[in-house]
């Protein structure tokens, strides 16, 4: 048996069989997506057999089903993070999960420290790509050859098309960039962030890359949007914090919930 069988068995049961046009992972602060789902039926993480338990405030543990732009979701509102436990593969069973459900795609959110000055705190930016810079990986362990997952273009073309054309239709602004993957949970120092922007980032983070391996492993198609909630350390002045990450995310929430509904309006029938 597959470790992600029993919560399919669990969710199926519970009423939360796809298809789904799309499966949505809720970053830090960004939980007010969830208030844009309409028919929304919701389980605390800690009902669903072999699902982590994200201990980080600002994320709240629950996983809904119901419908964005009328198409049908699945929403993960929080996610456990490589540095809560030093496992990166942390979200594998919910991401087995939502495919084993019906999931034909994943978009992934997150919140992010900003390189450049002129994408300030607030401003969305879509993923063009990563940087991996944590030294973990979440399929180290994995036995099968699978684990050799090709990860040109993980950031699907297709689905950041759609991603644009969404933006463009309701006149945001969406620009594309790099993000780096720091493992947290201290925030980089100014001299990370300077090198992260010599090696091509434009954005640094704590989350999102595991769970783009992941999903490229599973073979689902993959979009992300990060919200910059304050600029990297050494950028500007002052010191990154938890509480202005939430704070700002929760602003830019709205943003992105029209965002992404109409993303998912875009997109093809599951
Ligand atoms: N660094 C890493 N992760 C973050 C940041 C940051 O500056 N802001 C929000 N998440």
């Amino acid at each position: 048996m597959a470790p992600e069988d029993a919560a399919i068995a669990h969710l199926r049961a519970a009423g939360f069989s796809g298809p789904y046009a799309l499966a949505i992972v809720t970053g830090t602060g960004l939980g007010a997506l969830v208030e844009a789902v309409a028919d929304r039926v919701s389980l605390d993480y800690a009902a669903i057999p072999g699902f982590p338990a994200p201990g980080v405030s600002g994320h709240g543990g629950r996983l809904h089903r119901g419908r964005l732009s009328g198409r049908p979701v699945l929403v993960f509102e929080g996610r456990t993070h490589a540095y809560e436990t030093g496992n990166a593969a942390a979200m594998r069973v919910p991401l087995a999960t939502a495919q084993g459900l019906g999931a034909a795609r994943l978009l992934l959110t997150n919140a992010a420290g900003s390189l450049r000055p002129e994408i300030g705190p607030g401003r969305l930016v879509m993923l063009a790509d990563h940087i991996n810079l944590s030294g973990l990986n979440p399929l180290i362990g994995e036995p099968s050859d699978a684990r050799f997952v090709p990860m040109t273009e993980a950031y699907d073309p297709g689905l950041r098309a759609h991603l644009s054309a969404a933006a463009e239709a309701i006149g945001l602004s969406l620009p594309t960039g790099v993000y780096a993957w720091f493992s947290g949970p201290s925030f980089e120092t100014p001299a990370e962030v300077r090198m992260a922007g010599i090696l091509g980032a434009d954005l640094v983070g704590m989350s999102t890359v595991p769970e783009t391996i992941l999903a490229r492993f599973l073979g689902m198609p993959v979009a992300a949007i990060s919200v910059a909630t304050n600029l990297a350390a050494g950028i500007a002045g002052g010191d990154p914090h938890h509480a202005e990450t939430k704070a700002v995310a929760a602003r830019a929430g709205a943003d992105l919930a029209r965002l992404a509904a109409g993303f998912v309006g875009r997109l093809p029938e599951p």
